[in-house]
């Protein structure tokens, strides 16, 4: 069952065409097939076409019936010679496919999810991404609007005909059919091809479009501006699906979004929200060039798509927004996610070498580590570079199927690099440690770097890695005595000289987060608040602060210490300066996750106490709220935006300052502060921010219950409602509120984005999750048993909640076995679910 990267053979046959023919129907939909095969010089003369869950009515080759071997995977046929046509009819069952793989239904719309595997629900073929062809669909069915890919050839009542000029595989086939409506606009190329562009949504949500609709036309514009990618269709296409397992897909010329995804509106979206449309919209965009003109020629090179696709959409809202807020997020999140991931049982190759089921494998690893890896590169190359390896990627293999080696060729070739070390960030998992120590020696500074990665299951003998570190210096005055350069770390151990310098400096390491690496060793408190004062680069200005806030919290939960002053002080300092964008400020005020702080005590071996961690954030928080607390009304006051709401980073960083300290404030003040902002609030940031800080003060219960009625016919708005009242609970009650949620009447189960606001919500609280009674394990298990049957993907995904629970004290650890061996007993689990939990129960 285990498919291996080493085994990789091409398909026997190419594909000249393909033809599609769907008659609809909910639960007998008729899908006829017309494809011509052109066997290769060295292919046998029998195929093997995947297929699954298909009712097979009838097969031809070149119009003459056959009779294949059919079993659960597919078929096998005796095939002639030369070129011929196969032809299949095949029955499917949409409305019953609540696997959301395949084709499916969704509140009465018909739609599409294939990548990684999913077209083998629909037709049989040969389903993988090496395989591409030039699609025409036909589709009949009694709905007013009928899609597919390409370009539209004929629409007529109850059918429509679409043609796809582009080869593609079949994961990027899509069809969509239902009663909806468009917003529509348009674009044109700069090259001067006109682009219709419509957003489809269900009646209802049509005031949810314009932004995103935005957001695409800034992204194809951006894209010509900084890649010299031009759309290639005359139609580009976007449906928002309420059932979805993902974000979004890039489907050629006719993306499928999860709604949560696509629609917002001032009222009903918080900034956040809107940021994160904006930046799946362009990745999905992104991906007509770094995903469908050139495509993967096997899900292993799956990171040659997403890294890139990701790495592209984070320069896109860098340049939209603000670089260093977003690259501090980026960080946050890549530590929380990616780097839990990869010091667990589920830690991989951001080129993975095995996997049972491919869809486990849209990771943090794959997509956020696959994006740093890219950074690197560019950073080690230099953006001239770059840009000119990336031209040449475009131009030698558009309309081929790639692999990494294809991709760090177009870098050899232009830079005449040799990047055969580098390629390692590809092969080896696991996250690599620095250590540094500095020298000062008359007039001349060292810095020396070793590096260190533990040796993992896939990566026994692991390899020191070149490691580009950004490094500036700094005078004792606070001085940049030398601007960043890139050291270039490539032995387990090596130094760098500073020569001409006057007196000892502080050296600012890893600036921008140069690397995706853990710098292992501690710098001197003083060291840490005089870059929070000092550093010229935002992002380890922040990581100072960061680090303050972390050191302090360990002491408290090992020794009971007090708020480090020293963190506060200059805490305090930043938070009044105004020439600081407040939401850098914002970030500069929160605190490391409790995730993050379990990490950082099992790193150095020991073993994290949740609800010690939870007390000790809790203190800080009160801590904050007293130091601050001549600063706070001031700043509350300077951060209400006058002007009408927009969800630029502006305002939205204005408002993220605002609604921390608002937390702060309500613990000096009381909730009257907030109930207001509650009452008052003409938009879902702040309204919903003032309903977490009445949550949270135990003072909410009126505010929870206007929100229910006021929102309760919109499902986007009602996932914030189900998922903030576990994220704002008490530990010791988190389980039981989780649990009541899933007695409301509208607690719909089956739907991924409310099965997440409650559950994945539940997994990210980690005091909640983690708690002493077990509670939190068996209530996710419970729930993940009975989601199994119904949606494997969904299921395996939350499944990574587990990935950290051999940290814990041993009755935890017992409890959650006990947990963990239930699901895995479980007659029939998915493939999907089994892979997870048994790479997670591991045995290390
Ligand atoms: N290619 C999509 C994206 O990154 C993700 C789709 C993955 N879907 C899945 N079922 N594995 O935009
Ligand atoms: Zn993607």
């Amino acid at each position: 069952q285990t498919v291996y990267l080493k085994d990789y053979k091409p398909f026997g046959y190419d594909i000249d065409s393909v033809q599609l023919d769907f008659d609809l129907s909910p639960h007998a939909t008729r899908v006829k097939s017309r494809i011509a095969f052109r066997p290769k010089p060295t292919s046998d003369r029998r195929f093997f076409l995947h297929g699954e869950q298909l009712k097979l009515i009838a097969a031809r080759i070149d119009g003459a019936p056959v009779t294949p071997q059919v079993n659960a995977q597919g078929l096998m046929c005796d095939v002639p010679d030369g070129p011929f046509i196969w032809e299949a009819e095949v029955e499917i069952d949409p409305a019953n496919n609540t696997a959301l793989e395949g084709l499916y239904m969704s509140g009465g719309m018909y739609c599409t999810q294939c990548e990684a595997e999913g077209f083998r629900k629909i037709t049989y073929y040969p389903d993988r991404p090496d395989v591409m062809s030039v699609f025409t669909v036909r589709i009949n069915g009694p709905h007013p609007v009928l899609l597919s890919n390409g370009n539209p050839v004929s629409q007529a009542d109850g059918v429509a005909e679409w043609h796809d000029p582009w080869p593609k595989p079949a994961y990027l086939f899509a069809l969509v059919a239902g009663d909806l409506v468009a917003h529509a606009d348009e674009f044109t190329t700069k090259s001067g091809r006109k682009v219709d562009l419509n957003l489809y949504v269900r009646p209802g949500d049509e005031g949810k479009c314009a932004f995103g609709m935005q957001a695409l036309k800034d992204s194809m514009k951006w894209d010509e501006a900084v890649y010299g990618r031009e759309y290639d269709l005359d139609i580009f296409n976007i449906v928002a699906v309420d059932d979805f397992n993902m974000g979004a897909m890039e489907n050629k010329g006719l993306n499928v979004f999860n709604s949560s995804a696509v629609l917002a509106s001032p009222e009903t979206s918080t900034d956040m929200n809107f940021q994160r449309v904006e930046a799946i919209i362009a990745h999905e965009y992104f991906h007509n060039w770094t995903g469908n003109r050139i495509t993967c020629r096997d899900w292993f090179q799956l990171c040659l798509k997403e890294g890139l696709t990701v790495y592209r959409d984070s320069q896109f809202t860098s340049d939209m927004r603000s670089a260093a807020v977003k690259r501090i997020g980026d960080v946050i999140d890549l530590r929380a996610r990616q780097f839990a991931e990869d010091q667990g049982p589920l830690s991989h190759p951001v080129r993975p070498e095995s996997f049972q089921e491919i869809n486990n494998f849209y990771t943090a690893t794959v997509y956020e580590k696959g994006s740093e890896v890219i950074g690197m590169l560019r950073r080690l190359v230099g953006a001239q570079a770059y840009a000119e390896a990336l031209d040449l990627y475009f131009e030698r293999h558009d309309g081929q199927a790639c692999t990494i080696e294809d991709w760090l060729k177009v870098f050899e070739d232009t830079t005449g690099r040799d990047l055969g070390q580098f390629k390692r960030w590809y092969s080896q998992a696991g996250t690599p440690r620095i250590k540094v120590e500095d020298n000062w020696n008359s007039n001349t500074y060292t810095l020396t770097f070793t590096q260190h990665l533990k040796p993992s299951a896939t990566t026994p003998d692991p390899k020191p890695q070149v490691i580009p570190i950004v490094t500036g210096l700094l005078a004792p005055s606070g001085q940049e005595v030398v601007a960043s350069r890139v050291l270039e770390l490539t032995e387990a151990q090596q130094s760098f000289t500073f020569e001409g310098l006057t007196e000892r400096p502080v050296p600012s390491v890893l600036r921008g987060f140069s690397a995706p690496v853990i710098l292992e060793n501690k710098r001197a408190q003083e060291h840490a608040a005089f870059l929070l004062a000092h550093d010229t680069d935002p992002f380890n200005r922040w990581e100072a602060g960061r680090e303050l806030a972390r050191d302090s919290l360990l002491a408290m939960i090992r020794s009971g210490a007090a708020p480090d002053l020293g963190y506060l002080d200059g805490l305090a300092k930043v938070l009044s300066d105004t020439t600081l964008d407040p939401a850098y400020r914002a970030l500069m005020l929160a605190l490391p996750g409790q995730t993050d702080i379990a990490t950082a005590l099992h790193d150095v071996g020991e073993t994290p106490d949740p609800d010690a961690i939870w007390s000790a954030h809790e203190t800080m928080i009160e801590a904050q709220a007293t130091h601050f607390a001549e600063l706070l009304p001031a700043l509350f006051a300077q951060n209400q935006v006058r002007e009408a709401y927009r969800p630029n980073a502006a305002q939205s960083g204005q408002r993220s300052l605002a609604n921390a300290v608002l937390r702060l404030l309500c613990l000096n003040d009381g909730p009257d502060r907030a109930q207001a902002q509650f009452d008052t609030a003409d938009n879902m940031t702040q309204q919903l921010a003032a309903l977490a800080v009445l949550l949270r003060a135990n003072a909410g219960k009126d505010a929870l219950q206007s929100f229910e009625t006021q929102w309760k016919s919109d499902r986007l708005v009602m996932d914030k409602w189900f998922g903030l009242q576990v994220m704002q609970a008490a530990p010791a009650d988190v389980a039981e509120t989780a649990q009541a949620l899933t007695q409301h009447p509208d607690f719909n189960w089956k739907n991924p984005n409310r099965f997440r606001a409650v559950f994945g919500s539940l997994a990210a609280h980690h005091a909640g999750l983690n708690s002493a009674d077990g509670a939190g394990y068996k209530l996710l298990a419970d729930w993940l048993i009975k989601l199994d049957p119904v949606n494997p993907q969904t299921t395996a995904r939350m499944c990574a909640a587990f990935q950290t629970w051999r940290r814990y004290d041993a009755e935890r650890q017992a409890l959650c076995a006990t947990q963990l061996d239930r699901i895995l007993a479980v007659p029939d689990l998915s493939r999907d679910t089994s892979e997870m939990l048994e790479r997670i129960r591991g045995d290390r």
